[in-house]
Formats: C-alpha cells, sequence, structure tokens
C-alpha cells in the first residue's frame, strides 16, 4: 500500500475500531501518535500498535479488517455513485460520502445491512417512505434524493451536509444557552411540521439525527428512513450506544402501539431540548429497557429545577411537549412552534400555561387538593399562620388574666 493509501486506511481502521467498540479514543489516538513518531526509523502500521499494545486481539483486529472489506465491496456496487470515503456508521447501517456521477454532485450514500432489510414488510416501507420523504422540500430537512437496491444490498441516498450533528456537542458535555437551544429546535420543530403536513412521521428524533450545516443551518437527518414495524426493537439495536434512542422515544412507541403520530415526535423533540438545556438525558439508567420503564412511569424532574438559570417558560414548553399522554402534548407541532417561539422571544407561552392550569382544574374537579405552590399563595399562608399565631397568644394572655383574678378574688374572701 502506498503511504497516502495507507494512512487514510489506518484514519478508517482506527474510527472503526472506536466505532465498533474495540478500543477507546484515546488508545486510538496514543497509537496514531506512535505511529507517527516512528515514521521514520521503524514504520508500522495502527494496527500493529494497538496488537503491540495489546488494545486489540489478534481476533477483533481480524474481524475488523472483514468488515472494512465488506463495506467498502459492498458500498461500490451501486450504480451511478462513487464512493468518496465514510462518513460514519450507526447503528443500522453505514453511510459513505459519495459523488453521484450524472450531476457530479456529493451526496451521502446510506447503506443497510442485509440482515436488517430481510424483516418481511421492511422492504415495503424503506420503498414507500423513501419516496415520500424525496417529495418533501424544507431546507431543515436533510434532502432524500433516491432509494434502491442492488445485490440484496439497499441504500438511500440524500443531501452531503457539511458539518456536525448535534450529538457532537452533546457528548463533548456542552449546555445549550436557552437561546442558542430554541434557535436550532425551532427549526426542526419547522422541520417536522412540513414533514407531519404531508403525513410523514420521523419517529427518530434525535441529537445524532440533527446536524448542524457550516453556514449554521440545522438540517433534520433520517426523514424518510424507515424503522423497524417494532419501536422497541429499533430500540433495542442501539443498545449500549451512548445517546440511543430510548433516550428520546416516546412512551407510545415503547407499548408499541400502532397509531404513531406526529405527537411521538413532539416528545422526542421535547426530550432533546432537555438534554440541550440542562446537560442531562430526561431519563436515565444503566440498561435501555429501565430507561424505558422511566419514560412510561417516572415524572421528570422538570428542566429548571436542574438548570436554575432556565425560564419558567422553557420548562413549561419541554413539560408539555414531553407529556406522558400524548393527549396532553401539544396537539400538533405548529402549536408547539407558537410556544417555543414566544418563550425566545421572551413571551409567556400561552398553550402550555393554559394545560397547566386545565390540569389543575381537572384536579380540582376530581376532588383532589391542587398544589399551588407560586411565590404568592406561600406569602398568603405564611400571612394567615402569622394571625393565627397572634390570636392564639392573645386568647392565652386573656385567659390567664381572667384566672388570675378569680384566684384574687377567692383568696381575698
Ligand atoms: N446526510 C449526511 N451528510 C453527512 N453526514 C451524514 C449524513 N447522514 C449521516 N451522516 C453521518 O453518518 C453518521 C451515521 O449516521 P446514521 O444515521 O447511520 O447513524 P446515527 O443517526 O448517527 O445513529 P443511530 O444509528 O444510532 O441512529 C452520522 O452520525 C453522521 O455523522
Ligand atoms: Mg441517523
Amino acid at each position: 500500500m502506498a503511504q497516502n493509501e495507507q494512512t487514510s486506511y489506518d484514519t478508517l481502521f482506527g474510527r472503526m475500531a472506536v466505532e465498533q467498540k474495540l478500543c477507546t479514543e484515546d488508545e486510538v489516538r496514543t497509537c496514531q501518535d506512535e505511529r507517527k513518531k516512528r515514521a521514520s526509523e521503524k514504520p508500522s502500521t495502527l494496527e500493529q500498535l494497538l496488537l503491540e499494545k495489546r488494545y486489540l486481539t489478534l481476533s477483533q483486529a481480524e474481524r475488523l479488517k472483514v468488515s472494512i472489506r465488506e463495506s467498502r465491496d459492498s458500498s461500490n456496487q451501486i450504480p451511478g455513485y462513487k464512493v468518496l470515503g465514510k462518513l460514519g456508521s450507526g447503528a443500522m447501517a453505514v453511510v459513505y460520502k459519495a459523488k453521484q456521477l450524472s450531476l457530479d454532485r456529493t451526496v451521502a450514500v446510506k447503506v443497510l445491512p442485509k440482515k436488517f432489510v430481510q424483516k418481511s414488510d421492511y422492504v415495503e416501507r424503506f420503498y414507500k417512505e423513501g419516496r415520500l420523504a424525496a417529495k418533501l422540500n424544507h431546507n431543515n430537512i436533510v434532502q432524500a434524493i433516491d432509494v434502491g437496491e442492488v445485490g440484496g444490498l439497499y441504500y438511500f441516498v440524500m443531501e452531503y451536509v457539511e458539518g456536525k450533528t448535534l450529538y457532537d456537542d452533546l457528548s463533548k458535555g456542552k449546555v445549550f444557552s436557552e437561546k442558542e437551544a430554541l434557535e436550532v429546535v425551532i427549526q426542526v420543530a419547522n422541520a417536522l411540521a412540513h414533514a407531519h403536513a404531508q403525513g410523514l412521521i420521523h419517529r427518530d428524533v434525535k441529537p445524532k439525527n440533527i446536524m448542524i450545516n457550516k453556514d449554521g443551518v440545522v438540517k433534520l437527518a433520517d426523514m424518510g428512513l424507515a424503522r423497524e414495524t417494532s419501536d422497541v426493537r429499533a430500540a433495542k439495536h442501539e443498545q449500549g450506544k451512548a445517546f440511543g434512542t430510548p433516550y428520546y422515544i416516546a412512551p407510545e412507541q415503547i407499548r408499541g402501539e400502532m397509531d404513531i403520530d406526529g405527537r411521538a415526535d413532539i416528545y422526542s423533540l421535547g426530550g432533546t431540548l432537555y438534554h440541550m438545556v440542562t446537560g442531562r438525558v430526561p431519563f436515565d439508567a444503566s440498561a435501555p429497557a429501565e430507561v424505558m420503564k422511566k419514560h412510561l412511569k417516572e415524572a421528570l424532574i422538570p428542566p429548571d429545577h436542574i438548570n436554575t438559570a432556565l425560564s419558567a417558560g422553557i420548562s413549561e414548553v419541554i413539560e408539555v411537549m414531553m407529556a406522558k399522554d400524548k393527549k396532553d402534548r401539544y396537539k400538533n407541532m405548529e402549536e408547539g412552534i407558537v410556544d417555543l417561539q414566544a418563550v425566545r422571544d421572551g413571551k409567556p407561552p400561552l398553550i402550555a400555561r393554559q394545560r397547566f392550569n386545565l390540569e389543575a382544574l381537572g384536579e380540582l374537579e376530581d376532588g383532589a387538593a391542587v398544589e399551588m405552590p407560586n411565590e404568592k399563595s406561600l406569602r398568603t399562608t405564611e400571612e394567615a399562620l402569622t394571625k393565627y399565631k397572634m390570636m392564639v397568644i392573645i386568647l392565652a394572655a386573656l385567659s390567664a388574666v381572667l384566672l388570675l383574678a378569680i384566684l384574687f378574688l377567692a383568696l381575698s374572701r
């Protein structure tokens, strides 16, 4: 292999070793540095160094080489496209940067592994949703271009986005300011409102599917990429992957309900906003099943309890977006956008506030005590208590005086 080719192979080898969780980023970096140091007197490949330092076993390295070979072979079979390199990979697929030869433009091609596509009704939905998505045209949606199959390999061609994903920022521990987060989320909300109006539900809104291009424009990815019929199965696919689907999945998707609508996307977008402004996923646990249980049963810690710098308004909006029962959420994305924009503009989120009042009214009708933990009501309670205490003291003093008078009269007789 020529020097240049070897270097790009090493980069791919290192990236895939980390993606497949065989070694850590630090271990790969250490070996890359070592490789550069040795370049003149004792040239070594990244693979040799990872083996030498025992970061990788011999059989792991062999398996890794096979999967690199397989993905290269398969991606080069797609007619009309020339693969330029790998962009990344997720739980279900590998994404390549490619040249669409007919139009001489750069695109991204997502290739699905055979085992995934073999599921009975998946192929049908893959084509149906892919074609529907290709008809969408929105500045905040990664444009779907083509879907196809070659030699049993299914691929999804889309607009190439030069930039980063929201996950890249969050995984570095970035906590967004309220305003910055809202600017991003409103763009995603606009993308969703457009897709929902055309009858497409995303079903997998999460930081990894939100890209920000180099001009700062937000692009929702994987719109029209059909998911598994069972969202629980799809979620389990992503087991062990930090920030995988279970962190943002809507309760009705976990329950496997069939009539999933746009409100599931509203929940997931609410979860994403929660993560952006608090630095934490809404529900965390060591196993995906536990996370899903919490989505179903556990009350959400209000975001402004975690980050006290947040306004009450943004907290209310997130809580409505993430209501466990979809009936308690915004009834559609447009409604959500009205409140998100209001908070961004420093105004109260009127729809969310109305929801909260209705909820309190519902509790009153049920005969339950309504908690109103606002400052005003607390002050009123305190004032009443002080008055009560004063009255008790006066009564006690009067009784004592009366008792003394009786005693005095009785003794003086
Ligand atoms: N249109 C695109 N343009 C540029 N890069 C892309 C594009 N689509 C995806 N990528 C890159 O490819 C990576 C893998 O994408 P993919 O959708 O397969 O997985 P994911 O969304 O990151 O995770 P998961 O499989 O857990 O849903 C992304 O993280 C992103 O870096
Ligand atoms: Mg994706």
